[in-house]
């Protein structure tokens, strides 16, 4: 199967885009997959391949359990190219019991999560039997991180070292980063952390990277949005103070900000691009199934890709250049049930793409996607952006099953699942 643009669940589920990489002159994404029905259940992990980030080809499941670790599931991770193998890691995880009536969730939620990798010599064969490795053991002192809460390494190449972020938490009070490091990328060693409250009750998916002489972290703090109209994990970039040789990692003076203002967003991970652009890619979730043509249900799809860029202190993530491209020059077949509308809008103006409601008030986009949301499916209709001023650029990318919203070039984009 293949798909264009917004990459879908061939069918069944999906979450995070994982193991992200331009390996061998393709882009690799890979995401968590419950292949057995459209719901949330032992992960493994899809993959697909493309050569522009547009085209998707769908190759079915690349990793499962087989061990012991990771007999519950092949939770979130990254990749690597390393001596010209392709280098995936991920979060093993072992339920302490099983639920009763469904065994692909956790009786007690005290896991052992705990890290392992697989080397693919090629990219495409994974060698589930024999070529992991378990590679960080579950964490036993608290004072660092927690046992059943340790997940999603991303892994990166600085000077001559390895580098891995994990999402943690302190007492499932306070979100906690910790940061590894492995001279081989096999043998790793616990490095610094941080601590705060700005990581929700629990990190999730912490991505850092150095772009326009910044250090970024884009991450998915669990709790950040309790008790409001959204849902309470939001996914957030910030400016970090960082000397990564050291194990440092603090907040900088620079205030954060969403991924994405839409609310539906989550879990993002970035890579380098083939030109070295970083660019990034989300998770949309959505609250119920879609189906197929052919009656198949599907839920989870993914986000445009977007390529990061800091300027006079702001995080930018405009959409990527190929996807500008795309539109420069396409017609026909599925991708005719896309647009791309370029304006421009002012305070008090309105702009209605096929009853998608965008206005400026008060000098803010305001979106409502009223007219998508069918009775029944649980889903908040309005989205606003901080304050932008008295008019802005927008750059509107409508698909069948989302719609994107980038103002003044990726300043906020503001994202929203369609019915
Ligand atoms: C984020 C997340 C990750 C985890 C994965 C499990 O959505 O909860 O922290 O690795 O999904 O599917």
């Amino acid at each position: 199967m293949n798909d264009i643009l917004h990459l879908r669940a061939p069918e069944n589920w999906i979450n995070d885009p994982n193991g992200f990489i331009y390996y061998k002159g393709k882009y690799h994404l890979f995401y968590q997959y419950f292949p057995y029905a459209p719901v949330w259940g032992t992960m493994h992990w899809g993959h697909a391949v493309s050569d522009d980030m547009i085209h998707w080809k769908h190759l079915g499941v690349a990793l499962f359990p087989t061990k012991e670790y990771d007999a519950n599931g092949i939770f979130s991770g990254s990749a690597i190219e390393k001596d010209g193998k392709m280098h995936l890691y991920y979060t093993a995880v072992k339920y302490n019991g099983l639920e009763k009536e469904n065994i692909h969730h956790s009786a007690t939620g005290l896991d052992e999560q705990s890290q392992a990798m697989i080397i693919s010599e090629n990219g495409y064969d994974f060698d589930n039997f024999n070529a992991k490795k378990h590679i960080i053991p579950i964490i036993e002192d608290t004072s660092i991180g927690d046992p059943h809460d340790c997940r999603d390494p991303k892994v990166w190449y600085e000077d001559g070292k390895y580098y891995m972020v994990l999402a943690s938490t302190h007492k499932k009070e306070e979100g906690v980063l910790l940061l590894y490091v492995s001279d081989d990328a096999v043998s790793w060693n616990y490095h610094g952390r941080l601590q705060d409250k700005r990581f929700g009750y629990i990190l999730e998916c912490p991505d850092i990277f150095e772009v326009d002489g910044n250090r970024v972290l884009i991450c998915s703090p669990m709790g950040v949005y309790k008790d409001t109209e959204y849902p309470e994990n939001q996914a957030t970039m910030q400016i970090m103070d960082c000397d990564i040789k050291q194990g440092e990692v603090r907040f900088s003076d620079k205030d954060g900000k969403l991924f994405d203002y839409g609310m539906d967003l989550y879990a993002p991970q970035s890579t380098l691009d083939e030109e070295g652009r970083r660019t990034v890619i989300g998770w949309a979730r959505m609250p119920e199934a879609k189906r197929f043509d052919d009656g198949k249900a599907w839920n989870g799809v993914m986000s445009l890709p977007r390529v990061v860029n800091v300027k006079d202190g702001q995080i930018y993530t405009d959409v990527h250049p190929m996807v500008k491209k795309y539109f420069d020059s396409s017609k026909g077949s599925r991708e005719s049930c896309y647009t791309r509308r370029i304006c421009h809008i002012g305070e008090g103006e309105e702009i209605n793409i096929d009853e998608f409601i965008i206005k400026m008030v008060d000098g803010c986009i305001h979106t409502d996607r009223t007219a998508f949301v069918p009775d029944g499916v649980k889903l908040h209709t309005k989205c606003s952006t901080p304050y932008i001023g008295v008019s802005c650029d927008l750059v509107v990318y409508n698909g069948p099953d989302i719609i994107e919203v980038y103002i003044n070039n990726g300043l906020f984009v503001v994202s929203n699942v369609k019915y």
